[in-house]
Parts: structure tokens; C-alpha cells; sequence
């Protein structure tokens, strides 16, 4: 007779968004097949007696092999990010696939699918980057991206040759309105930046820190206001994404108020760095370059109170690698001189779900059920992954098995990703995926990887919660 599951885990204490319990997992085909106490034997147990059964992370906010400028290389591809990801405790990882000026999104797509092909050690699902809303862009192709599972995109209101006018960011949302696609924007002014950037330079002021000065909270708080109220006008959701600081905050929490629908999100370099570490010895600052940039101490209370009272949706790694001690990376010809030319983004995707446990569930901040929704059940709920985010009968058994115990003090050199630093480096926490399930596969077991390169695939999604009934009622 063949038994009724493939593998069972045995002994854990499983954590939903909702609830902590004691309880076995059967798995069957990939999925997660039953729940309860005395499943019968399977030809493959784990014993999870200590640890907690999550649902494997989910990272919405990854950027792998993205093109970065002119001599500028990202640090990692889909091999070494997944492969990164899937020893910090995550199954699922959203990239972005960036349109280039010009350019088709379907073009680019295949660009990014032909790189991740064959190459994944966790599951991927790609946002759309949003940089040339041509007519035949909005009216015809993303559309029909939408239609093929590509059912979010990004635009940035920063960055040049990125940034987008008001006029082509109502475009985009008039399309996602259409279609029920959710739109993630980068709030950050622009041209507010670029006065700054202007006084600075005129000021010889040009070492890394100046990165953190000349973007400064108001510029991100304007922008963030405008998106919601250009989301508002348009009548569609918004995700507002890498949120840093409370005036940010704030509008979010207003714009609620009023009734609309706001997804938020912070990143762990807004509750552990500051505008200070950008400071560094010498050029060392540049390791922590990111926009939006760290701030401070209070900042960083102000981002873990959002975690803490439900304002935060997403805790995601905005992962963004670049190296350090490289020509193309961080200290480049042109970076060395100027931060300017400093490429904007730091590493993060292995280390977010372990900062995130022990610096929010095991000093008391959050409790297991928010880790997990904020992690895992939240971005496959938002984003259409509706395959994912919790362990249900029925849903992919990716599975992460913590070791809440463990006591890691983070150092690059154990890390998996392509960079060569890690902005937390020597911070110590406690808590660590040990065991990680892709879709029933064991590929990390007791900390070594088992699983092989492939094993990941892309994922097509379906519209979020947030948006499938407002595209029902518009095609009605
Ligand atoms: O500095 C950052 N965050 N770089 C990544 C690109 C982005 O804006 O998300
Ligand atoms: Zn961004
Ligand atoms: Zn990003």
C-alpha cells in the first residue's frame, strides 16, 4: 500500500499569522497534506522536537543581476540570491525585472527568465519595473502581462533616467486599475534631492555621508504624501515600499485614516543602521548607501512601532548587493571620488528573517503570529502568491524549521551572498533556519544545503487581495 505522505515533520510547534501550536505536518506531492498529532509513518520524517515549523520566507523586495549603470555590476545573479535566500530561512523571493528606457517589458522579461532559468535554489516571482510608460506600454503590454502572472509593478518617483512625472505615474495606476495590478512606488522628490546634491558639490561636501544629507526625511515624506494622493485620485491601492522614517509614517497612517488602501513596508537597515554608519572610516560609508537612507535612533523607534501596531505590512530585505572592494561595485573609479557615483543598495536577503526574529520576537517586540505575517502570509496574500504564506492543507509545503535557540553572531564569510561585506556584520542574534522545505524537497537540513540548483522556479501570480474585486467591478 503506498503511504499516505511522502514526508512528515514530527514534534514542532507550528506558527501560522493566526496561531502556535504543537503539531505534525504531512506532505504529499509537494503540498502540505494533513495536519494533527499521530500521522502515519512516512517513508522520510524529521524530527522538529525544539524547533518551530514556519512558512518559508517569502522576500517581496529583491533585486538579482539588475542592471546597474555604466561599469557597475550587481553582486549577485539568481544562483548566488537564491541560494542566499534559502539559508535565511526564505522559499519565495521577488526580483524586479527593470524595463530600460525605450525597451519592451516583454523583452526584458525574457532576458531575466533566460538568467534565472535552471539557476534557483528558491522560488521566484518577478515585479515589473516601470521606466518607459509609452502609450503602447500602458494600453497593450503590461495588460497582458497582468493576464500572464506578472501582477505588480514598481515605478520610482527618484533617479535618473527611473523617475517618473506625475503625469506617467497616474498612467501607470490608471493601468493598474484596469487590470488589478498593484503598483509599489519609491518615494523619494527628485528634484529636491538634486538641489541638495547641487549645494553639496558646491560645498566640496562629497563623501558618503553626504547620501544620507542630501535625501533627507521631508524629501521621502513629500513623495510618499503624493503617491497616496495620486493612488487616491486614480482610485487604486499602493504599496509604498522601503519606508524609513515616521513623518513617512505618518501620512501612511492618515492617508488609512481616510479609508484608502496603503500596503507599507520597512527593511531591516531602517531599524539596525543610521545615517551615522555612512560615516565610516574613509570610504567604508559607502558599505550602507541605500535610498531611501538610514536615519536615527529615533527613526529607527519610530519604523519598530509600526512593526509592533500593525502599520508595517512587509518587512522585506530590499536586497540590493553590491560589492565593496571592487571596480565594479561600491568603490568604483567614479564612486571613490563622489557619492553620487556610489551605487545606491546594500545586501540583506540571508540576514533579514534572522534580524528580524531576534531583534522582534525574541526581545519581545512582536510575537511568532506577526513575524510570520509579516515575512511570509502578508506578501503571498498582497502579491497573489495564493500557493504560499502559511501552513494550510493544501498550500506548497514551504517550510522553514527554526532553531529558536541558536546563537549566530553575523559574519559575511558564513554568508552565501555575492557581495563582500555584510552591513551587520558582528551583530549577534538568536534564532536560525536550521531545515528549509522547497515544495516538499528537503534542500537545507540541519544548516548544510541537500537541495540542488533548479529546484526554484518562477511562480505566475494572481491579482492581490487587495485588488481582484476593484478589477471585477471595473470590467463590470
Ligand atoms: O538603495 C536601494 N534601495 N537600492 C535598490 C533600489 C531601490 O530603490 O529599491
Ligand atoms: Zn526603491
Ligand atoms: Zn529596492
Amino acid at each position: 500500500m503506498t503511504p499516505p505522505f511522502d514526508l512528515v515533520i514530527r514534534g514542532g510547534t507550528v506558527a501560522t499569522a493566526a496561531d502556535v501550536f504543537a503539531c505534525d505536518v504531512g506532505i504529499r506531492d509537494g503540498k502540505i497534506a494533513a495536519l494533527g498529532t499521530g500521522l502515519a509513518p512516512a517513508p522520510r520524517e524529521i524530527d522538529a522536537t525544539g524547533l518551530y515549523v514556519l512558512p518559508g520566507g517569502i522576500d517581496p523586495h529583491v533585486h538579482l543581476a539588475q542592471p546597474s549603470g555604466e561599469s557597475i555590476t550587481m553582486a549577485d545573479g539568481f544562483e548566488s540570491g537564491t541560494l542566499s535566500a534559502l539559508f535565511g530561512g526564505n522559499t519565495t523571493i521577488m526580483p524586479f525585472c527593470l524595463q530600460e528606457k525605450g525597451h519592451s517589458l516583454r523583452a526584458a522579461l525574457g532576458a531575466y527568465h533566460a538568467l534565472a532559468e535552471g539557476q534557483c535554489y528558491t522560488d521566484v516571482s518577478f515585479h515589473l519595473i516601470v521606466s518607459d510608460p509609452a502609450p503602447a506600454v500602458l494600453g497593450q503590454e503590461l495588460p497582458a502581462l497582468v493576464a500572464d502572472g506578472y501582477t505588480s509593478f514598481k515605478v520610482f518617483m527618484t533617479y535618473e533616467g527611473l523617475r517618473l512625472n506625475d503625469a506617467e505615474i497616474l498612467g501607470v495606476m490608471d493601468t493598474a486599475r484596469r487590470t488589478g495590478a498593484l503598483v509599489m512606488v519609491h518615494c523619494e522628490n527628485e528634484d529636491a534631492i538634486r538641489y541638495l546634491i547641487g549645494r553639496h558639490e558646491a560645498a566640496g561636501d562629497v563623501a558618503p555621508r553626504a547620501h544620507a544629507t542630501t535625501r533627507p526625511v521631508a524629501a521621502e515624506r513629500e513623495a510618499t504624501h503624493r503617491a497616496m494622493s495620486l493612488a487616491e485620485i486614480v482610485d487604486v491601492p499602493v504599496v509604498i515600499v522601503h519606508v524609513s522614517n515616521g513623518p513617512a509614517i505618518e501620512e501612511i497612517r492618515r492617508a488609512r485614516a481616510r479609508g484608502r488602501k496603503v500596503v507599507s513596508e520597512t527593511c531591516p537597515q531602517y531599524v539596525m543602521l543610521t545615517a551615522g554608519d555612512l560615516d565610516g572610516m574613509d570610504w567604508e560609508g559607502a558599505k550602507f548607501v541605500c535610498s531611501p537612507p538610514p536615519r536615527d535612533a529615533a527613526a529607527q523607534a519610530e519604523c519598530w512601532t509600526g512593526i509592533e501596531d500593525g502599520t508595517f505590512d512587509l518587512f522585506s530585505s530590499d536586497h540590493c548587493p553590491f560589492r565593496y572592494d571592487d571596480p565594479e561595485g561600491k568603490l568604483n573609479p567614479k564612486g571613490a571620488v563622489n557619492f553620487r557615483h556610489i551605487p545606491n543598495g546594500i545586501p540583506g536577503v540571508e540576514t533579514r528573517l534572522p534580524i528580524l526574529f531576534s531583534e522582534g520576537v525574541v526581545k519581545g517586540r512582536i510575537d511568532l503570529q506577526r513575524f510570520v505575517a509579516l515575512t511570509a502570509t502578508n506578501p503571498a496574500r498582497i502579491y497573489g502568491l495564493s500557493a504560499k504564506g502559511s501552513i494550510a492543507i493544501g498550500l506548497d509545503a514551504d517550510i522553514a524549521l527554526w532553531d529558536p535557540a541558536a546563537k549566530r553572531t553575523i559574519r559575511h564569510a558564513d554568508l552565501h551572498d555575492g557581495a563582500d561585506y555584510s552591513p551587520y556584520e558582528g551583530v549577534e542574534v538568536t534564532g536560525w533556519p536550521v531545515t528549509v522545505l522547497l515544495g516538499g524537497h528537503v534542500m537545507i537540513e540541519g544548516g548544510r544545503l541537500v537541495g540542488g540548483k533548479g529546484a526554484g522556479r518562477h511562480r505566475a501570480r494572481a491579482l492581490s487581495s487587495l485588488t481582484h474585486r476593484t478589477a471585477e467591478s471595473v470590467a463590470s
